[in-house]
């Protein structure tokens, strides 16, 4: 598996679910603009790359009814198994390492997914020949030095620490040399694929719970971690989570961008 994040998250940690939840709340309706921008209708056929939960394969298989497909692909689809029937297809499948699970898909859509892939142009080049002719690729990662800040308003104590520890954990990324994403050079990498027509936007919540929610079960899944790099201490780590919790700090996302083509 060409995961690039060291497996500092797993799906298979009880913190995984709230991750899913959170992406949902927080990307959902900004992906689904766009799919329906793109004109996902009846009888499509998508693949959904790197699926992680039901969320977006469900809105999917709603969106094109049963004469359509949606194969559903990730190296671990554990939370995918329930919603596997017409006209959806799970399947475990490998991004940076496996052929596309099938050609001639309508559309093709990866959200935070390619950046678990090490050489990403050989992954947006496979995505791009799994299209048919005037098939749609949406490609949707983060750009964390676009906006770095957990808490842009930094008025306190409390975002002071917030904004402390979200450096910790980058930098705890950065040591184990995992290549953070960098959603803004995805619109070059979409036409380097030989993809037209290529757009691209970015989106980010101010506030809103389900950065608390997403935040605090990605501190819970690395505490341990931050605390043996001596990258933060267990104290830091408790007064945190109380914070997040209180609902009272203004928590965001760096941006997610969103690149979308079309195969000519
Ligand atoms: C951050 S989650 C995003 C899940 C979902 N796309 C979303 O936006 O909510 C990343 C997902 O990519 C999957 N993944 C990691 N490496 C992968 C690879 N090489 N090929 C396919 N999927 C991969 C993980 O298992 C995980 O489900």
């Amino acid at each position: 598996m060409t995961r690039t994040d060291g497996h500092l998250l797993d799906n298979r940690q009880t913190e995984a679910a709230e991750h899913f939840s959170a992406f949902a709340a927080l990307f959902d309706p900004t992906t689904f603009r766009h799919l329906e921008a793109l004109g996902v209708g009846s009888g499509w056929r998508c693949w959904e790359v790197g699926a992680g939960g039901p969320s977006v394969v469900s809105w999917l298989a709603k969106r094109v009814g049963p004469t359509g497909r949606v194969v559903a692909t990730d190296t671990d689809t554990s939370r995918l198994a329930r919603g596997a029937r017409p006209p959806v297809e799970v399947r475990v499948h490998d991004l940076g390492a496996q052929d596309p699970p099938g050609e001639g898909f309508d559309l093709v859509h990866a959200r935070l997914a390619l950046v678990h892939v090490t050489d990403r142009q050989r992954a947006l080049r496979s995505m791009a020949g799994s299209l048919r002719p005037g098939g749609r690729l949406l490609v949707e990662d983060v750009d964390p030095a676009l906006q770095p800040l957990l808490c842009p308003d930094e008025y306190g104590p409390e975002q002071q620490l917030a904004n402390r520890l979200r450096h910790s954990f980058r930098k705890l990324l950065a040591d184990r040399g995992t290549d953070l994403p960098c959603g803004r050079t995805l619109p070059r990498l979409l036409r380097e694929a030989g993809l037209t027509r290529v757009h691209a936007d970015a989106y980010f919540p101010l506030a809103s719970p389900a950065c608390a929610a997403l935040e605090s079960a990605t501190i819970r899944q690395i505490r341990d971690q931050l605390v043996t790099a001596g990258l933060a201490t267990d104290q830091d780590i408790q007064r945190h989570l109380i914070n997040v919790t209180s609902g009272t700090l203004d928590l965001t996302t760096p941006p997610m961008i969103s690149a979308w083509g079309r195969k000519q």
